[in-house]
């Protein structure tokens, strides 16, 4: 029986166990995906000898992207352009490395709010650390102006340099929020136990759509905000959805889907476990 995992440290309350099963059991795959924690010394031993230990693949959760980057012997675009690897899977022996984070987040817009990109798009991205990165660089790929604030200015303009974006302090946001068609929260702010992320939308066109990768809460004070005020809205858990197909079909094969029935399973466990 083929087995993934996903390796983090905390991962207890991943998810991602719950969406991998749901697609075993649908396409009738005897596989299993389960969750391993461990401490970053643990890790890079643990993927080295990944095939060992049970396992044709897996996902890589925080702190150990940037490790799993550092160790395999090949990656794909998506893995180089952002520095970080989430996925792997083993190729006639190597240990493969792959970024589903971009596509995920690219997905989940283009499912979520078709048509945002309008003829000269402009797009604010809130945030310069690893999700971001994802974010900027899907962004670029598909040719659309990006605008990164953040709080330090000198990570906004590494990844403006980078994936050619420019880059703002917080105190330009009301101006660049009147010209944006699309606003992304990439901070952590607004996440359950972090500071709320406290902004004011009403510089925002009707039109411009809003979308903050946090999944819980799964609707953040800015998406509950943005909804009042009448713009599309877009959450994190169709991100977290839309990326992990990619592994699935790397380890099991077969047609994972994002389905309603699916997204209803995933969103019930996290209602059920956020305090109100
Ligand atoms: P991740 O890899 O999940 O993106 P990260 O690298 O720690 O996590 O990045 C968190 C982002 O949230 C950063 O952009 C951070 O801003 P700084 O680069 O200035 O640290 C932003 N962030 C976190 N707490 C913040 C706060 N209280 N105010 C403003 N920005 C904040």
């Amino acid at each position: 029986m083929k087995k993934a995992c996903v390796m983090g440290h905390p991962i207890a309350h991943s998810r991602s166990p719950m969406i991998h099963g749901y697609w075993l059991k649908a396409l009738g795959i005897a596989g299993g995906y389960e969750i391993r924690d461990l401490k970053p010394e643990e890790f890079v031993p643990f993927i080295s000898n990944l095939g060992g230990n049970g396992y044709v693949g897996g996902n890589v959760s925080l702190p150990h992207k940037e490790a799993a980057y550092r160790t395999v012997a090949a990656r794909d675009a998506a893995a180089e352009a952002v520095g970080a690897v989430n996925t792997l899977w083993l190729e006639d022996g190597k240990l493969m490395g792959g970024n589903s984070d971009v596509h995920g987040f690219i997905a989940n817009l283009d499912d979520r709010a078709p048509g945002w990109n309008v003829p000269g798009c402009k797009v604010v991205i809130l945030g310069a650390g690893g999700a971001s990165r994802s974010a900027v660089y899907a962004f670029r790929q598909r040719g659309v102006e990006v605008h990164v604030v953040n709080r330090t200015l000198a990570r906004a303009q590494e990844l403006a340099r980078r994936f050619g974006a420019s880059a703002h302090e917080w105190n330009d946001l009301a101006k660049l929020l009147s010209q944006a068609d699309v606003l992304v929260n990439c901070t952590s702010l607004g996440m359950q136990g972090k500071d709320p992320l406290e902004i004011d939308l009403s510089p925002l066109k009707k039109s411009a759509v809003v979308y903050d990768i946090i999944y819980v809460p799964l609707e953040t004070a800015i998406l509950a905000q943005a909804r009042k005020r009448g713009h599309r809205t877009v959450d994190g858990l169709g991100m977290l959805l839309q990326q992990a197909g990619f592994g699935f079909r790397k380890w099991f094969g077969g047609d994972p889907r994002v389905t309603p029935e699916l997204r209803q399973l995933v969103e019930a466990d996290i209602v059920a476990k956020t305090p109100k």
